[in-house]
């Protein structure tokens, strides 16, 4: 198991009539594990991923992603990537699968979120793939609605990485305090 840290680093650069310089640093904790590693609920989450790639609808990029969520209840769903020739109104399997969650199961909580893909020669990426920004956001408000940390599997045959929080994914993001 490795650890490893980014650094999201904001500045308001000093002007020269103010002279003031303030600095918000925002650190990500990813940690890898290794497939051996995983214990048996990880290793159940990582295979109904990888199996959702199977079902994914990806003619256009034939990249296949799937998500497998584990609920609170203990109950995991999944999903997988749906595109359209209109290329703008496909869904990416993050959104796909949390939307289906939280249409079936409105009041319980998304306790993890495992993703893994399939790139075009049909083989899971070595590393893993990070979600686009449109799926950070939905993973964010998934956690604010529920109250609830969400935790992020990202599957790469190299490794996995572990994430503990949709925040930590989208440091500065949009909120629901935004609106007021
Ligand atoms: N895709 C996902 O489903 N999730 C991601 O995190 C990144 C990209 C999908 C969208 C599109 O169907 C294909 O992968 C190529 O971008």
């Amino acid at each position: 198991m490795h650890n490893a840290y980014f650094f999201v680093s904001l500045q308001r650069k000093s002007t020269k009539s103010t002279n003031i310089m303030k600095e918000i640093i925002k650190s990500v904790h990813i940690t890898l594990k290794e497939e051996g590693e995983l214990n048996e609920v990880e290793q159940e989450l990582v295979a109904a991923a990888k199996e959702a790639t199977f079902r994914s609808y990806a003619p256009y990029s034939r990249f296949c992603v799937g998500a497998a969520a584990l609920l609170d209840n203990g109950e995991i769903v999944t999903g997988n990537n749906q595109e359209n020739c209109a290329y703008p109104s496909g869904l990416c399997a993050e959104r796909t699968t949390l939307f289906y969650a939280n249409s079936r199961y409105p009041d319980v909580p998304v306790r993890t979120l495992c993703i893994a893909a399939r790139d075009s020669s049909g083989s899971f990426t070595k590393e893993p793939i990070s979600p686009c920004g449109a799926c950070r956001q939905v993973m964010l408000e998934t956690e604010h609605r529920f109250g609830h940390p969400m935790q992020v599997m990202l599957f790469g045959t190299n490794g996995i990485y572990f994430i503990d929080s949709a925040q930590d994914l989208l440091p500065v993001g949009f909120d629901q305090d935004s609106l007021v």
